[in-house]
């Protein structure tokens, strides 16, 4: 039984090492042409962990993201209301917005819209113009919008009686298209967008309950 163990080669090679080291040329053959496998494996074994490595890389570094676009504040100015002879405001609102870019990579965007929606009719908007994010980079826009109810379409609404009451709810969209360029020769287009609700009060010229979806 012992005798065949010994003879089981590929069970027990350590042991075909130990006795062949000067008795047997062939022996000698057969432990280069291993260890030339064993090398290959291992140069295998190599290249594998590096595809790893690569595809950890790329699924952290490049997978692209939508860059994070947040409306922080939004403040008044040249706020006018009345309400005889028929219920009129108009005000500049300036909107704080930023926009994150997570990736590693600048971000390039287009022309944006940004829009002040009262009763689902836009009163006011302003088109920026180019501009980009750095790499992993935050970018404050200041986008100042003017208000006016005099673009309310004719006929019935409740500016009447939301200015009686002192308040207005008004919402503000905007929408980020650009070029992200990861490496030089990747690119991807993104589009971040903002839409918020928030609450004007007349008496005081302030914005409160701003709320982003
Ligand atoms: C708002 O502006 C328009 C013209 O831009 C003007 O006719 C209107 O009287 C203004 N409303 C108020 C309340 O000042
Ligand atoms: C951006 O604005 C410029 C000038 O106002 C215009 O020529 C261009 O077509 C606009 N681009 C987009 C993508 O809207
Ligand atoms: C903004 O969000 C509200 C609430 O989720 C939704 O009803 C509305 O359609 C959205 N508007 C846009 C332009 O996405």
């Amino acid at each position: 039984m012992a005798d065949q163990e010994n003879h089981s080669w590929p069970m027990a090679p350590a042991l075909i090492y130990q006795k062949s080291d000067e008795e047997n040329p062939t022996f000698k053959a057969i432990r280069k042409e291993r260890t030339n496998n064993k090398c290959f494996v291992f140069i295998f074994a190599g290249i594998v962990i590096h595809c790893i490595f690569i595809l950890v890389f790329a699924l952290i570094v490049l997978r692209p993201k939508s860059p994070d676009v947040k409306l922080r504040s939004v403040t008044v100015k040249g706020l006018r209301y009345a309400t005889s002879p028929w219920p009129s405001f108009n005000a500049t609102l300036t909107a704080e917005i930023t926009i994150k870019n997570p990736n590693f990579g600048s971000f390039r965007f287009e022309n944006t819209t940004a829009s002040l929606v009262y009763e689902g009719v836009k009163i006011g908007g302003k088109r920026t113009s180019k501009s980009g994010v750095n790499a992993r980079g935050t970018k404050v826009m200041n986008v100042g919008i003017d208000v006016r109810s005099s673009r309310l379409p004719e006929g019935p609404n409740n500016l009447g009686n939301d200015l009686n009451s002192g308040t207005l709810k008004l919402s503000g969209q905007a929408k980020f298209s650009g070029t992200l360029h990861l490496v030089k020769i990747l690119r991807c287009k993104k589009t971040s967008e903002l839409n918020c609700t928030f609450t004007l009060y007349l008496t005081s010229r302030t914005i409160k309950d701003l709320l982003c979806y």
